[in-house]
């Protein structure tokens, strides 16, 4: 039994539907027993150092004890061409994008990217990833050995293209069922890794590969689904113009099976009504991308109205579209987003969703994104007096929302002090 010493703060309700100080639970002087990977009890220190007083401590003062980060999409293929200069989307796809991606048919290119990957979200304190890898079985394979060497909860499937991609990372409908068939039933569910099936994007896939998809979705339906949707304006028309019988986007996957509860849908910033009354009554997720969609200028997503119709919606960095490895520069980009467009996210808001917001789009809450006794010990420790210009703000601070809100807005990897992962202190 180890116990950890620190604040504390988790979540027993969504603060989109109730207040943040009855949906937040946070403790000043907090204590999380953890045993055999798993949080074994919570509560006040002086509580849990009488109830377990030969445990072993680690007393983290006034630092915060939070569930690990969820990052619900990314793509760990981009991690080297982060930053990309000067493109939109699908400009950004063919000139920076897709060449790296042709790079990770070479197991040993792959392995390499994806351990700098995972030290990377590691030290940025995300314990759980969701990612798109490319076409090739090597960089899949790669993705789940290295996130299993570190323990870590990894979701992630092979990406599909059979056409608008150059001839090197194309495969065909027939290939990429066989393929996701044979990764699937190697991966999935061994350890703390699951098989995501991952249609690129309607553009990149035709018919018949989308349906051979959702067959494959269908066979296996315990695997989450993972695609992008509406995320810039060029794109949507160019889909209009690919499927010319599909009433919009979200048409296009619900004819191949490819919609419904377990779809992860990346972006989702230009929804009609018609699409956003479909996914919320068809229970999918919406995963937010906030720097990506400002660095790749695709657009504002609906936060406050999303989460208002009460939509299931994650926070992700969409890494390397997205400009950051950190989900506290993720959070402090979905508050700016909101911020143009009249709303205030307030901390708990923010918070909730880079932990169980996102744990709740991968169905995966009753594991991970909160400290209830009984889920994975994934935790990160969070210094809340960082830098020099966030120790001063948060020094006048008179609550704890205000306290923390520095190291949201202003907070990077130099916040993160520990990172334990399955109970096991990993940074
Ligand atoms: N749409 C299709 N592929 C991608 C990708 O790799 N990144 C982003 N941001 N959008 C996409
Ligand atoms: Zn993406």
């Amino acid at each position: 039994m180890k116990l950890l010493l620190g604040q504390t703060l988790t979540f027993g309700e969504n603060p989109f539907e109730a207040p943040a100080e009855v949906a937040a639970h946070h403790e000043t002087r907090g204590a999380v027993a953890i045993r055999g990977g798993l949080i074994a009890d919570l509560g006040t220190a002086d509580d849990l150092r009488a109830r377990y007083p030969k445990a072993e401590i680690a007393d983290y003062g006034e630092a915060l004890i939070s569930p690990g980060f969820i990052d619900a999409h990314a793509h760990y293929p981009q991690t080297a061409i982060i930053a990309s200069w000067g493109k939109r989307l699908i400009d950004w796809l063919n000139t920076y994008t897709f060449p790296e991606e042709a790079r990770l048919v070479d197991a040993a290119y792959a392995h390499d990217i994806a351990g700098r990957y995972f030290d990377l979200t590691l030290a940025n304190g995300t314990t759980t990833t969701t990612s798109f890898c490319t076409i090739h079985k090597t960089s899949v394979d790669a993705y789940f050995d290295e996130a299993q060497k570190r323990g870590i909860r990894a979701l992630g499937g092979k990406t599909c293209m059979d056409r608008n991609a150059p001839k090197n990372l194309m495969d065909t409908a027939q290939s990429a069922y066989d393929d996701s068939k044979a990764l699937l039933e190697k991966w999935h569910r061994v350890d703390r890794l699951s098989y995501v099936i991952t249609p690129r994007f309607a553009p990149t896939s035709t018919p018949e590969q989308l349906a051979v998809l959702g067959a494959l979705w269908g066979e296996n339906p315990t695997c989450l689904m993972q695609t992008h949707i509406s995320e810039q304006v060029e794109e949507i028309d160019w889909v209009a113009d690919l499927f010319p019988k599909a009433r919009d986007y979200l048409d296009v996957y619900d004819g191949f099976g490819l919609t419904g509860p377990g779809a992860l849908l990346g972006h989702a910033i230009h929804l009609t009504p018609r699409e956003r009354a479909a996914i919320r009554e068809r229970d999918m997720s919406l995963v937010h991308c906030p720097t990506s969609n400002t660095f790749i200028g695709s657009g504002l997503f609906d936060m406050a109205g999303l989460a208002q119709d009460g939509h299931r919606i994650g926070l992700a960095t969409d890494t390397g579209g997205g400009s950051s490895f950190s989900m506290l520069r993720t959070m402090a980009a979905a508050y700016e987003v909101a911020q143009l467009s009249g709303h205030a996210l307030h901390p708990a808001q923010l918070w909730y969703l880079a932990t169980m917001g996102s744990a709740r789009a991968l169905r995966l809450d009753d594991k991970i994104g909160t400290l209830t006794p009984g889920s994975e010990a994934d935790l990160t420790i969070i210094d809340l007096a960082s830098t020099p210009a966030i120790s001063q703000r948060a020094a006048g601070a008179e609550t704890f929302w205000e306290a923390l809100f520095p190291t949201i807005m202003m907070g990077d990897d130099r916040a993160i002090r520990d990172v334990w992962v399955g109970g096991k202190l990993r940074v």
